[in-house]
């Protein structure tokens, strides 16, 4: 039967349709709306919070730094080869020019690089040029008003000056867009700088490369050619500034690093062995790393350091512990000695004054103060070791290390009993729903034993960056950090970054996207940015009644800084209408609130629309310390309230 609203019997059924749907959802919203109750005493601290709750752990992966923060816009600068060619490099044979390229493995400018790229030019003139190009890591980003900063190794068998012109060319119009002469000299190995200006005429753009290109026929040698935009803090071989500064506004108190699974390498041999990391970029070898793609080690580990010392964090260093991927295992005894010797000169390179050998090597790679030191981890997720030897390799560490370094305070990857690290490192990549029954997980744990230290977590939901689902899942969870922060004393999300071109990730579900010009904030970020934002350094006394069961909250206060740091979670869709009450504290009382919502869990924000989910800031005035508030559904909330005149 046809359905026609307009036939008398149609309306009547029409109407009490209507009336049975309005019921059946007024009824659906008184459910979702009874009132819950939140009661909070601002006169009674219970537990404190830890002031490093919240950190980064930070990895070479999904190209985090070749090709992400590591400013470097030259892929493959030390010219590695393999059955397909020089990998990023292409010869350029311009007019009637005539050139040929190959990796030469008799000359190199070290002992690290001791190959280098033979470049052939047989016929060339000024309106011939002939050289090679890169396409840098998916482009070479330029912005007008600024200056790149190059150099290579270079050797020639011309006989005079050889003019190289380096150029950054627009891909399309193959019109070059800023560039500099250098005359190589001489058939020994040195080392050559240029700049390279981009005046306020030239368009911001990711579609250039670089070009190296001569005029006249003659063999030139190159090697580690390395072209870098301004940096973070204007550092030499630096960081990325527009991801720094993301980093930044995460609030945190502290990196771990270098991994993960990057510290322990698939194999032995790719292991992140930091002594290969350090000193002039011409020194260091680069390594294969367990996450598909060739690292060039300019992020080493002085590096790592001056990362923390630019955001002003504490350095959670962890140190290769015997064990890579492979299931390869150095054993405990004799053949771990050199091991635990790597981790003492590691970490008298980080923190030694400039009388001891490994001081002294920092102070010669530019750093003569030493850095604060208080945490070292052994090794990464060692209960994938199954012939169960963390326990001997972990005590073996532990030993050298207290012996020398007492105050440091040790983390073990998994629990061991034979003796007592100072913390265990507990990782979790779980489902939304699996981090909503994980939010009390320490609720009841045992406070005897270890401090924990979360260093990896995250809930798993949108790629390449976790959508509103994923971040519901983990505030839920940064609630039950925030309670428990008496044990769990510091935490830290993984992974942090990812390079959103094609083919450059290797995991699902990371925290910040970024291109080759420019990145966003997942909502996840958001919530960890709130979350970290404000905290304060106890809990305090409360009670919720009447809500949900995907109602999360927690509530931290600090004297000092006379604030309360109230986080409610509503991972529900229904908003929820809440009493909060607030015992001791003035009769008016700013509160300040930050809410991050979405309409449904996958909901998120990309690299083409970075704003869709962004936390908006409002305000209210608590009034004798009572807060009526309707709590909306899938949102995260930060209340700060203003406890100066208490
Ligand atoms: O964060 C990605 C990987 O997950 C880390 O390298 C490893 O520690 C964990 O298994």
């Amino acid at each position: 039967m046809a359905f026609h609203p307009r036939s008398m019997q149609n309306r009547k059924f029409l109407i009490a349709a209507l009336l049975l749907v309005t019921a059946a959802y007024a009824c659906r919203e008184t459910r979702a709306q009874a009132p819950a109750s939140l009661r909070i005493n601002a006169g009674n601290p219970t537990t404190p919070v830890s002031p490093t709750l919240y950190g980064l752990m930070t990895e070479e992966i999904n190209h985090s730094y070749d090709g992400g923060l590591y400013a470097e816009l030259v892929r493959n600068r030390t010219f590695r080869s393999d059955w397909q060619g020089v990998s990023s490099w292409y010869i350029m044979e311009l007019g009637a020019s005539s050139a040929a390229m190959q990796v030469d493995k008799t000359t190199g400018p070290s002992a690290a690089l001791p190959q280098s790229l033979q470049l052939k030019v047989t016929r060339a003139d000024r309106s011939s040029r002939a050289g090679i190009l890169n396409e840098g890591y998916w482009g070479f980003a330029v912005h007008p008003d600024t200056k790149f900063r190059g150099s290579f190794f270079a050797r020639t068998d011309y006989a005079g000056k050889l003019p190289v012109q380096v150029a950054i060319v627009d891909n399309q119009s193959g019109k070059a867009l800023s560039t500099a002469s250098v005359a190589v000299d001489g058939n020994g190995w040195k080392q050559y700088s240029f700049e390279l200006t981009f005046g306020s005429e030239v368009q911001t753009s990711v579609e250039n490369h670089l070009e190296l290109t001569f005029d006249r026929p003659a063999t030139l040698w190159l090697q580690l050619v390395s072209v870098f935009p301004p940096t973070y803090h204007d550092r030499e071989n630096g960081n990325r500034i527009d991801l720094m500064e993301k980093l930044a506004g995460l609030h945190p108190a502290f990196l771990r690093f270098p991994g993960g699974n990057y510290v322990e390498g698939t194999h032995i041999e790719d292991r992140f062995d930091w002594k290969k990391t350090i000193g002039p970029l011409v020194d260091r070898p680069t390594h294969e790393s367990p996450w598909s793609y060739h690292s060039s080690d300019g992020m080493g580990l002085l590096e790592f350091l001056e990362w923390c010392e630019d955001l002003k964090i504490e350095p959670v260093l962890a140190v290769y512990a015997g064990y890579s991927l492979s299931g390869e295992m150095v054993k405990p005894g004799s053949d771990l000695e050199p091991y635990v010797q790597d981790a003492l000169d590691e970490i008298e390179y980080v923190t030694g004054s400039t009388d001891t050998q490994w001081g002294k090597e920092r102070a010669r790679d530019g750093h003569p103060s030493p850095f604060r030191l208080r945490y070292v981890e052994i090794g990464n997720e060692d209960f994938f070791d199954k012939s169960g030897s963390y326990e001997q390799r972990f005590a073996q560490f532990q030993r050298a290390i207290k012996a020398k370094y007492p105050e440091l305070q040790l983390i073990a990857t998994t629990p061991v009993k034979e003796s007592r690290p100072d913390l265990v490192d507990d990782h979790y990549y779980l489902r939304a729903v699996d981090m909503f029954r994980e939010a009390a997980h320490y609720d009841k744990a045992d406070r005897t034993g270890p401090k924990i230290f979360v260093g990896e977590w995250a809930t798993r939901e949108g790629t390449p960056t976790p959508n509103f689902g994923a971040a519901l899942g983990d505030a839920a969870w940064m609630t039950g950090l925030e309670r428990n922060s008496d044990l769990v004393v510091m935490a830290a999300y993984a992974p942090l970054l990812v390079n959103v071109n094609p083919g450059a990730m290797q995991w699902d579900t990371d925290l910040i996207g970024f291109n080759t010009l420019t990145n966003y904030a997942s909502p996840s970020y958001y919530a960890q940015s709130m979350f970290a934002s404000c905290l304060g350094d106890h809990t305090l006394e409360s009670s919720m009644t009447g809500a949900g069961d995907r109602i999360f909250y927690s509530i931290t206060a600090s004297q000092a800084a006379h604030k309360a740091c109230l986080k409610i979670v509503n991972a529900s869709s229904t908003q929820q209408p809440i009493h909060i009450s607030f015992d001791g504290i003035g009769n008016s009382v700013p509160v300040r609130i930050e809410t991050l919502k979405a309409d449904s869990t996958q909901a998120t924000n990309t690299i083409t629309e970075p704003d869709r989910i962004r936390p908006i800031s409002s305000s209210m005035t608590m009034s004798q310390g009572q807060l009526p508030y309707v709590l909306p559904g899938y949102s995260i909330q930060l209340f700060e309230i203003d406890l100066t005149k208490r």
